[in-house]
């Protein structure tokens, strides 16, 4: 055990010290799906890029079956079934983790850094429950673990957060960070239809997985928004504290309504502080209606979009394509330069801008004590008073209307429209529950948070 410890640690000091120029440095790949094979083209393709590219060798790709036709060229004993061979291969130096899913990419991307392979990986649902352990290990071992492309595709948003605004105080991230949501609540806003057929339509594209939950219930959201959150506000997010809500709910009456009150209806990850002496944080996804002059409100389709408030920098706006093979491979690939220049410079000294510098838990604040204003649809019977009713129990909870609109009729049941005021959340929520108690309330088919 002692001996292969020393070699270990021979071949990395050998690596970092001694032969690193002239060696080229070896990957070892884990996964050739859409992101793995975009990787690996653009590596390929290495006239007309970066020079560093000259420097990588595609050492080992890992995947699940040797018999699928491949879009790359790669020789045969290149790729392998045996996943942990790659990660144990004392040859490799960076792991590239691209096969996704929780296990057994944790395991792998452990076994790396024990081994002392830095990493690189896409993938945010690993990371944001197992961001501490992997980078506590990194840190004892002494490597590096890159995820630019685990958080809005192709957008640089990971090393900008740590390096190019490091010396800002952030004070709120808010984005459009899935895909996925943002082309089904496009097309519903854009063409009228249902959320079923939209859904449908992104299938068949192959836009949404065919088991779409991560992306429509906002998990996918909330994985990215807790990793900017831990890299923004300097500590480490409990996956289990963001409030994650997805888009079923969301319907076409909505989208309508909300436009004519000026809002469109996006999927945000939201980090923000909650009061200005910065105790409280909130991490939460939402379908939320954002002003229609917003910088967020425009962004469509499958792009993605981060806006970052800091000081004294002010809002920067990220933008651009936030999934697909080509754009995620820029961002991966971003990442193993780094670690390739990092390699090259012969320093065993840690980059503080590449590593985790935190080790402290944030302590996320609960949804119930969110401020914020609410657009809620209520379906009631046709008789006098109904709004007098509505107003008066909002009062008694503090809750004070912005606007009320009563347009439409669904059958027989009156249809009206409430926005509020800013409000804390559980006082509004107490609200409704009485409301919905009331003889004359039908149903409340939508309550939905306003930026
Ligand atoms: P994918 O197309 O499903 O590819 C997964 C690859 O990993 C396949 O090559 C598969 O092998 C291999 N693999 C999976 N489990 C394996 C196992 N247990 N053993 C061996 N090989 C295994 O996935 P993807 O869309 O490229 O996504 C990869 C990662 O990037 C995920 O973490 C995802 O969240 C992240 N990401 C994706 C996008 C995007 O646009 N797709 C954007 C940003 C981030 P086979 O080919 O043999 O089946
Ligand atoms: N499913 C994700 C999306 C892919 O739709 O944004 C990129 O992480």
């Amino acid at each position: 055990m002692l001996c292969l410890q020393l070699f270990y640690c021979s071949i990395f000091l050998y690596k970092f010290i001694v032969g690193a120029k002239s060696v080229t440095v070896k990957l070892g790949i884990l996964g050739l799906g859409t992101v793995g094979t975009g990787t690996v083209q653009l590596l390929q393709e290495k006239v007309g890029r970066h020079p560093l590219l000259q420097e990588i060798e595609i050492y080992r790709v890992g995947v699940r079956s040797l018999t699928k036709p491949r879009a790359v060229e790669l020789s045969p004993d290149v790729i392998t079934t045996d996943l942990e061979a790659i990660v144990n291969d004392p040859a490799v130096d960076i792991v590239v983790e691209l096969m996704g899913g929780i296990e057994p990419a944790r395991t792998l991307i452990l076994t790396a850094i024990n081994n002392r392979k830095h990493v690189v990986t896409a993938n945010k649902a690993v990371i944001s429950r197992f961001g501490a352990e992997i980078f506590t290990a990194a840190n004892q071992a002494g490597v590096y673990v890159m995820l630019e492309a685990a958080v809005g595709g192709g957008i640089p948003v990971v090393q900008p957060l740590k390096q190019s605004l490091s010396v800002n105080r952030i004070n709120a991230i808010m984005g459009i960070v899935n895909g996925t949501t943002n082309y089904i609540l496009t097309r519903m806003q854009t063409e009228g239809s249902d959320f079923d057929d939209v859904l449908a339509d992104a299938q068949r594209l192959g836009y949404a997985e065919a088991d779409p939950t991560a992306d429509v219930d906002g998990l996918d959201a909330g994985d990215k928004i807790a990793i900017l959150a831990s890299l923004g506000f300097d500590g480490r997010i409990n996956r289990e504290d963001v409030h994650c809500e997805g888009i079923r709910k969301v319907t076409k009456t909505d989208i309508t309504y909300a436009a004519k009150l000026g809002f469109v209806i996006k999927l945000l990850g939201i980090a923000q502080h909650l009061d200005t002496d910065n105790s409280q944080l909130s991490v939460r996804v939402h379908p939320t209606l954002v002003p229609q002059n917003h910088p967020l409100a425009s962004i469509n389709g499958v792009y993605n979009a981060i806006l970052v408030e800091g000081e004294p920098i002010g809002q920067v706006m990220l933008f651009g394509p936030g999934a697909g093979a080509g754009a995620t491979a820029s961002a991966v690939s971003s990442d193993i330069l780094s670690l390739v220049a990092t390699l090259k410079t012969n320093t065993n000294k840690p980059n503080p801008l590449l590593t985790c510098r935190h080790q402290h838990y944030s302590q996320i604040t609960p949804i119930s004590e969110l401020v914020t204003r609410f657009y809620t649809r209520f379906l009631s019977k046709d008789q006098a008073g109904v709004i007098g009713k509505l107003g008066t129990c909002f009062g008694n909870y503090g809750v004070s209307l912005e606007s009320v609109v009563q347009t439409g009729f669904q059958g027989e049941l009156a249809e009206i429209v409430v926005v509020t005021h800013d409000v804390r959340e559980g006082d509004f929520r107490q609200a409704l529950a009485e409301i919905q108690a009331m003889e004359s309330i039908d149903s409340i088919p939508s309550v939905l948070r306003v930026l």
